[in-house]
């Protein structure tokens, strides 16, 4: 087991109902900007809990942050923020909003062009960003309990990320009651987008920290299993709750402590995102079977313990194993019917291998994956054997 240090300061406030406490977490002398997405919060009672629960408390707000969060509404965002003196911001929303939170947090109290934050990228250390809280209205990214963020410029197509341990929310707030008034696609979406990250974090080589093993294929094992149930028209609370339980443990730092992690699926997939806006959970789907299969020789081992531990299947050679083990990768996602193509996608995806290259290349990204070995050419073949 590799060496590792773990400190994980988010409270989590779980269950029915319990939106109702943030008012006890957030002191009563703060001025607080609330940040919200597009409007799903006013239609399925969220806002009212909040404004409920917050009636004594000095409050601002502000809404329409979009899916994949846009750096120049951010910009109007920290406008409001420096011009009324905001000492603290609240959440309400999914990955996008949360992380559009987090820029802010990094932003107010930054010297110069805020993009320079995510360009360098600037590292937010304990103490320096802006106090926040969450209150997560969808199920995915572990935004919520995790220090990293995604901004987006369509000006300059670019999807660049940043973070630092002065970035985790004091408290996040999930109840699953709001998985009631998530689109099925959504839903489907946080399905894969969680699933992908354990995969990150563990489709790499047989390590020695067998507990970090076990708890990544019991995520695996317990998204698999309630992705059904997450998919019905009916609402089920229970399953809400595990599905909600599962997509935060997938991203909280726990399962990374002690192992090599690769993060070259998300790194392409961000691309896609960038130049055809596809949803971020989709280009993980479109990018993973490759990179599996163009790496196959160096995470062979890793792909039949998952078949094996996860997908119960134990005949036939390690690489026939492996094989099977990104056959039932696909299958998983065309269950949650998300296509695993490029093509499936776009009809302009002939030269984006070349595109992602020249990217990496100009950003100086060499040495992705696991081993740091991944080059530009590398992502190319990948990008290539994806469409
Ligand atoms: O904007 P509103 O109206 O709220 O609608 C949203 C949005 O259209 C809707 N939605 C959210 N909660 C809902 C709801 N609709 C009905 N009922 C509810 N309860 O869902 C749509 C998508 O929301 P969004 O926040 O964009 O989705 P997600 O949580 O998947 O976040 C995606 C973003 O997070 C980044 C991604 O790159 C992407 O930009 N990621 C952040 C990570 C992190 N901070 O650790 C890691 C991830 O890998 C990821 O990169
Ligand atoms: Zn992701």
């Amino acid at each position: 087991m590799l060496n590792f240090e773990l400190k994980n300061p988010t409270k989590i406030i779980f269950g029915k109902g319990e939106i109702a406490k943030i008012s006890k977490e957030i002191i009563h002398n703060a001025k607080i900007l609330m940040i919200f997405g597009g409007g799903s919060i006013k239609n399925n009672g969220v806002y009212d809990q909040v404004k409920d629960a917050l009636k004594d408390h000095d409050l601002l707000e502000f809404g329409g942050v979009p899916a994949n969060p846009e750096y120049e509404v951010l910009l109007e965002a920290l406008h409001i923020i420096k011009e009324n003196n905001i000492t603290y911001l609240l959440a309400v929303g999914g990955g996008s909003v949360i992380d559009g939170v987090k820029f802010l947090s990094a932003a107010a109290s930054y010297d110069g062009e805020p993009w320079e934050i995510l360009k360098k990228p600037v590292r937010t250390l304990e103490g320096e960003g802006m106090p926040f809280g969450t209150i997560l209205t969808l199920p995915a990214t572990g935004s919520e309990m995790n220090s990293g963020y995604v901004i987006s410029r369509r000006e300059t197509k670019e999807k660049l990320s940043s973070g630092g341990p002065g970035l985790f929310p004091l408290f996040s707030v999930l109840d699953p009651e709001v998985v009631r008034s998530i689109p099925k696609k959504q839903i489907a979406n946080g399905i894969a987008d969680a699933y992908t990250h354990v995969l990150e974090q563990y489709m790499t080589a047989p390590s020695s920290a067998d507990l970090q093993e076990r708890i990544a294929e019991s995520i695996l094992i317990s998204l698999q299993e309630t992705a059904p149930k997450v998919m019905t028209e009916e609402f089920d609370y229970d399953a809400a709750g595990n599905f909600m339980w599962c997509c935060t443990m997938a991203l909280n730092g726990l399962i990374q402590k002690g192992v090599i992690t690769d993060w070259a699926v998300h790194a392409m997939g961000h691309e896609l995102t960038a130049y055809f806006g596809i949803d971020h959970a989709r280009t993980l789907a479109v990018i993973a079977p490759s990179h599996y299969r163009y790496n196959f020789e160096t995470k062979k081992e890793k792909l039949a313990q998952y078949a094996e531990r996860v997908w119960n299947i134990t005949e036939g050679s390690t690489e026939e194993k492996a094989e099977m083990a990104i056959k039932k990768l696909e299958d998983f996602f065309h269950s949650l019917e998300i296509k695993t193509k490029l093509s499936d996608y776009t009809n302009d995806f002939q030269n984006t291998a070349e595109r992602v290259e020249k990217a990496f290349i100009e950003r100086n990204w060499v040495g992705l994956g696991e081993n740091k070995n991944l080059t530009p050419q590398d992502a190319y073949k990948i990008l290539e054997m994806s469409y």
